[in-house]
């Protein structure tokens, strides 16, 4: 019997719950006035026995979902939960997967081995970074893809794009999005430097003269990274170029960044507690693609 809790800003959870048909066992939360958090199970004999799916996301204010994340997770297993599965629609954190620079920690592993510590059992993201961030899970996991439904909203607005990796390491995901629409994939080389954050492209030959062109990445922040990969694409004949990315912080004036760079359409998931209004950004809904592939995951 599988039972859900929702974190507050786990809006997609909600949708996901519903779609599955699971009952939403309410909690309450709230902030002492010292700033520190609290969370009650409000019917924890609802919970007992039980297969807990606790769905949170860790955006906005990380460090405090992903406490709160915690909280619920331990407070589950004390009210005699079976066995609990996060699902965290944004992993916070991931991008610090390894030292980059001397002196550095794994920013990932102390996340994941958190939640581990807590009790949770197994651990269900969307889009995550690196597949080293689950690789550091001691437990079950599963990355939910969604690139794929991003390019087929892109297939609104454009004519048989290239479907563009910003680097190397984002080409996988490309990829497979336009695997499921036989479209083509290819990627730019990045170079960011580790101190400024400055994000500036290699030249690399990428057939984009005259095409249009879907630019997908996990995580849009600064938009740094999607603004110069826009440029660059447009300086080399680039039609219309949509940026996609299922996670979308949109921090620093993100949004006059790209369109500045001459974006055509921003593309994000709801993997968010926040989300931002603005004619140049459109959100796909991923709840059923979460609960279909959570349906096959937990054998519901
Ligand atoms: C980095 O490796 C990530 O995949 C994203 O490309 C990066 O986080 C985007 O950040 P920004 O929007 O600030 O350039």
């Amino acid at each position: 019997m599988y039972v859900a809790l929702v974190l507050r800003e786990c809006q997609v959870g909600y949708e996901v719950a519903r779609e599955l048909g699971l009952e939403v066992v309410s909690l309450h939360e709230k902030e002492f006035p010292d700033g520190e958090l609290y969370v009650r199970i409000l019917e924890p004999a609802k919970v007992a026995s039980k297969h807990i799916i606790v769905f949170s996301t860790l955006y906005p204010r990380q460090e405090r979902t992903l406490l709160k994340t915690l909280l619920a997770v331990d407070a589950a297993k004390r009210a005699g939960a079976v066995e609990v599965t996060a699902v965290i629609s944004y992993l916070a954190y991931s991008r610090q997967d390894k030292v980059f620079l001397p002196g550095e920690p794994v920013s990932a592993s102390i996340v994941v081995e958190l939640l581990r510590s807590v009790g949770v059992d197994s651990l269900v993201t969307v889009d995550v970074h690196s597949p080293r961030v689950l690789e550091s899970f001691q437990g079950r996991s599963l990355n939910i893809m969604v690139s794929d439904l991003l390019v087929k909203r892109a297939l609104n607005y454009l004519k048989d794009p290239v479907v563009v990796a910003p680097d190397r390491g984002a080409l996988e995901r490309a990829c497979h999005a336009a695997r499921a629409h036989v479209l083509l994939c290819d990627y730019l080389i990045k170079q960011r430097d580790r101190v400024t954050g400055e994000v500036s492209y290699v030249p690399r030959e990428v057939s984009v003269s005259g095409r249009d062109v879907v630019i997908i990445d996990d995580i849009i922040s600064t938009g740094g990274t999607v603004a110069e990969a826009t440029r660059t694409l447009l300086s080399r004949g680039a039609e219309r170029v949509v940026v996609a990315a299922a996670h979308g912080l949109l921090v620093e004036g993100a949004v006059k960044k790209l369109e500045e760079s001459g974006v055509y359409r921003v593309l994000l998931a709801n993997t968010l507690g926040v989300r931002h209004a603005h004619p140049l950004v459109d959100y796909v809904d991923i709840s059923s693609r979460l609960a279909s592939e959570l349906k096959k995951y937990l054998g519901l």
